[in-house]
């Protein structure tokens, strides 16, 4: 297994490009089951978890490949609606073939994703939605067996307890577009992913309106179609770039990503201290002062992401003063906060809220990686802290960030991967 062995201590300065984002290939990979045509997507950035999408999608009949950021899926068999354990167990987000299986083949089987490091994360949500517009659904033997001959469209509100959810809008979405009749639905999801994946839908012939909005209306097509389609930035990506120029000290230009999307974490970086500005084709972050600390709290899009939380505890641990950082999304996503504090970090959990007292130094050590984000964290406090870290378990890390150490070493990082 590999690690990243990081030297702290350099600013970051120079331009990082931000790679297309992963949360919005998932699903528009898996819509691409929802024709026969050939789909061409590009700015598809290459990490595991998108490997593990295309070889679900071969297990599924589908022709796939994959040459530089551009992938084509053609094909398809009817035959074949079995979503296996080893696949979807290796990644949640296997969970969005669900609707479009049922959309186009009528009959889907997917295994049952079950827990996760971040905490408990069920898919109630996408299971009501897609009971409401008429699925017949069962669970046996760890997956979810689900038959959609009586598919037809409804009125369905999907808010959950914890908000609306991106894969649940995603699945009933995506169930619904060659749905006979008219499916409203309240409370999705309005993450610029979900809108990405709606433009996807619109672009292969179907009929939505509301994108980007909480409410959906759908009016079911017979037949969708082969399109292009080029995926948007990555926000967490550029999110997480952001706050390791700050954490540095640095001057960092992020291009291509898109400031509108990232508007809550550019609103608490500034109110830190952070400057940020808006250019025509990316944004400028640099620290220009002594940065302050900050209550931030995860909600659903438009608020402060929760894939953000972990990198934003980083910099907040050697920000001076105490900071307040509270997980609204995912109750327990606080696995990086013992890491933290192996470094030095003065981090104290509360329920929801972790009590950040800034602290002057981090100092290097070795830590395990134990989720995507928690890992990106690691990184940024290995960026400033004294000596060496060693962060282990990177695989996570190659699930969500392209090329991340080439990126980092390129605006002047010590970062190495090395083999265990
Ligand atoms: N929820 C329910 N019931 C459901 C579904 C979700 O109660 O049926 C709850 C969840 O437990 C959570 C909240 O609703 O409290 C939001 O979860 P959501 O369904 O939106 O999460 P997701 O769609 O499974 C996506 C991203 C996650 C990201 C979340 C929140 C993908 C592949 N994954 O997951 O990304 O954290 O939305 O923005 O799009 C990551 O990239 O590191 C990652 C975990």
């Amino acid at each position: 297994m590999d690690k990243l062995v990081i030297r702290g201590g350099k600013k970051l300065k120079g331009t990082v490009i931000i790679s297309g984002s992963k949360n919005a290939a998932l699903p528009i990979l898996a819509a691409t089951l929802l024709t026969d045509d050939t789909c061409v997507l590009k700015n598809v950035p290459y990490l595991s978890d998108i490997n593990t999408m295309i070889k679900l999608l071969r297990e599924l009949g589908k022709d796939v490949s994959m040459i530089a950021d551009i992938v084509t899926v053609k094909g398809g068999d009817k035959n074949k609606f079995r979503a296996p354990y080893e696949l979807v167990s290796t990644m949640r987000g296997s969970i969005c073939v669900l609707g479009p299986l049922l959309g186009r083949r009528k009959k889907a089987e997917v295994s049952f994703p079950g827990g996760c490091i971040i905490g408990p994360r069920p898919i109630d949500l996408h299971l009501k939605g897609l009971k409401e517009l008429g699925v017949d659904l069962k669970i046996k033997g760890g997956y979810i067996i689900a038959d959609g001959k009586k598919l037809k469209g409804n009125r369905i509100y999907l808010g959950g307890h914890f908000g609306s959810s991106v894969l649940a809008t995603a699945n009933v979405l995506m169930a619904a577009v060659i749905t006979k009749g008219t499916t409203v639905i309240e409370s999705t999801a309005c993450e610029p992913e979900v809108a990405d994946l709606v433009n996807f839908l619109r672009s292969m012939g179907a009929d939505i309106e509301g994108v980007g909005s909480p409410r959906l209306v759908i009016t079911g097509v017979n037949k969708l179609y082969g399109c292009t389609h080029s995926l948007i930035p990555d926000r967490i990506e550029a999110g997480t770039y952001m706050m390791a120029a700050a954490i540095t000290k640095g001057d960092v230009f992020l291009k291509d990503a898109i400031y509108d999307h990232l508007l809550a974490p550019i609103d608490k970086l500034r109110e830190s201290g952070l400057s940020i500005e808006r250019a025509k084709d990316g944004i400028y972050v640099k620290y220009a002062k002594r940065l302050k600390p900050v209550y931030a709290t995860t909600l659903p899009y438009p608020g402060f992401p929760t894939d953000l939380q972990a990198q934003m505890m980083a910099l907040m641990s050697v920000t001076d003063g105490i900071s307040v950082i509270t997980e609204k999304i995912y109750p327990e996503r606080f696995i990086h906060i013992s890491e933290l504090n192996r470094m030095g970090a003065e981090i104290m959990l509360e329920g929801p809220n972790a009590i950040v007292k800034g602290v002057k130094h981090l100092s290097g050590a070795p830590v395990m990686a134990s989720d995507l984000r928690a890992s990106a964290a690691l990184i940024l406090a290995g960026l400033v802290a004294e000596g060496a870290t060693e962060v282990s378990r990177i695989y996570h890390l190659d699930r969500g960030y392209e090329r991340l150490e080439e990126k980092l070493q390129a605006i002047g990082a010590s970062v190495k991967r090395v083999k265990e």
